[in-house]
């Protein structure tokens, strides 16, 4: 770990996971991540926001020494979840008289998930602010980004707001500060579109609550400290907005090359038609670039051979991913092969039940996709083109 200086008396302590390849058993990390604690040293009181992931809790607990931390006042933690607050149980050890400030919620599930006692906690509700002396904490409950206890806390006179999981990139770095901001945007684009597209009503509220603060910098609990604040919000209005693009995405997975055939011609018919197209092979794509997908794209065509008597398991896991994920899409169809029969079209529906779609048409062949097909695909594009235009995202 590295303790690195935000402004006076408010430091970095972030442990650098660059080899971690997945996170919660599901996201992939492409560039590993960072678990951010922050220390801040009033005129009379010691904060510490969040802990680390409990693999690097001896790091943070060597960091603390190097800054000469002999006692700390208060451990604010702004979300339960282990990577954050996994290391609280050894950091109440080491300073016994250290309380856990947060809000109820998150005391509730801190108790259940680990081995604390009620008695060290403080609980604070909304606005509601502490004193380190010199320096003023602030919390603000923003539930859902992305549990139901999450805050952030903002230090009043240094303009800092520690914003746990919001804004965040599963990003290792050594630069403090965000600096390449086509880096950035990508990174936290894919973070928002695994962790944060659910709950994009939440967010939007949370997003007026943050406007309204006065910002210098916004140091989230992954990846690098923003200092450009208005970087980050726009992207973030962006994301959450109701504004959908001229994209269609197109996971797909072939078995014998039909299927493939077919989202070959859908693509192409698409593209001479004016709109972008994103087509994700499921068997060898990273589900981080199909969420990111996701986040703008006005529609999304599934696309399957049928196995058996359904779509293929991979398509399954792709479409039940999606709907988690719950993005702004707004038409949806289905095409593929089969061999013999099935009920690819009605299993796929009906697992949609979150983003509900306007479903086109879709286009399903036995076997090999002749020119009946071809007829059926260009009939599709243009249905796709026609709901683009009536919604403006393509000129009439
Ligand atoms: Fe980074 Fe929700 O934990």
């Amino acid at each position: 770990m590295v303790v690195r200086t935000i402004n006076s008396d408010c430091y970095s302590i972030a442990a650098l996971d660059f080899d971690r390849r997945l996170f919660d058993a599901l996201v992939p990390l492409p560039d590993g991540t960072s678990y951010n604690a922050y220390l801040i040293k009033g005129s009379q009181k010691t904060a510490l926001i969040d802990t680390v992931d409990p693999s690097k809790e001896l790091e943070l607990v060597s960091d603390l020494v190097r800054l000469g931390i002999n006692s700390i006042d208060y451990v604010i933690i702004n979300h339960a979840e282990q990577d954050h607050a996994g290391s609280l149980p050894m950091v109440l050890e080491l300073f016994p008289s250290s309380k856990v400030v947060t809000n109820e919620k998150c005391k509730e599930l801190l108790l259940h998930h680990l081995d604390l006692e009620e008695d060290r906690f403080i609980t604070v509700k909304d606005r509601e602010t502490l004193s380190l002396g010199n320096k003023t904490l602030e919390f603000i409950i923003a539930p859902w980004v992305h549990w139901p206890e999450t805050m952030l806390t903002y230090l009043r006179e240094d303009r800092v707001l520690f914003s746990c999981d919001l804004f965040g990139t599963h990003y290792a770095t050594s630069d403090l500060f965000m600096k390449d901001e086509k880096i950035i945007y990508s990174a936290a684009k894919r973070y928002y579109a695994e962790i944060m597209m659910p709950f994009r009503g939440s967010i939007k509220g949370h997003l007026e609550k943050v406007n309204a603060l006065d910002i210098d910098t916004i140091a989230p609990s992954h990846g690098p400290v923003h200092n450009n604040p208005d970087f980050i919000l726009q992207a973030y209005m962006e994301w959450t907005s109701d504004s959908v693009k001229n994209e269609v995405v197109i996971p797909y997975v072939s078995m014998h090359g039909s299927t493939r055939k077919m989202v070959d011609h859908l693509t192409c018919a698409l593209i001479e038609r004016g709109i972008a197209v994103k087509p994700f092979d499921m068997t060898v794509t990273d589900t981080g670039n199909l969420a990111m997908a996701l986040v703008d794209a006005a529609t999304v065509v599934i696309a399957t051979p049928t196995v058996l008597f359904g779509p293929h398991p991979q398509i399954v896991y792709a479409t039940y991913l999606a709907n988690l994920l719950h993005p702004k899409v707004k038409f949806a169809s289905i095409i593929g092969s089969y061999g013999w029969g099935g009920k690819t079209v009605d299993v796929l529906k009906a697992m949609l039940t979150h983003i509900k779609p306007e479903f086109l048409e879709p286009v399903l062949v036995q076997g090999l996709p002749g020119e009946s097909c071809t007829k059926d695909l260009n009939r599709l594009a243009d249905d796709i083109a026609r709901k683009h235009k009536e919604t403006g995202l393509l000129p009439s």
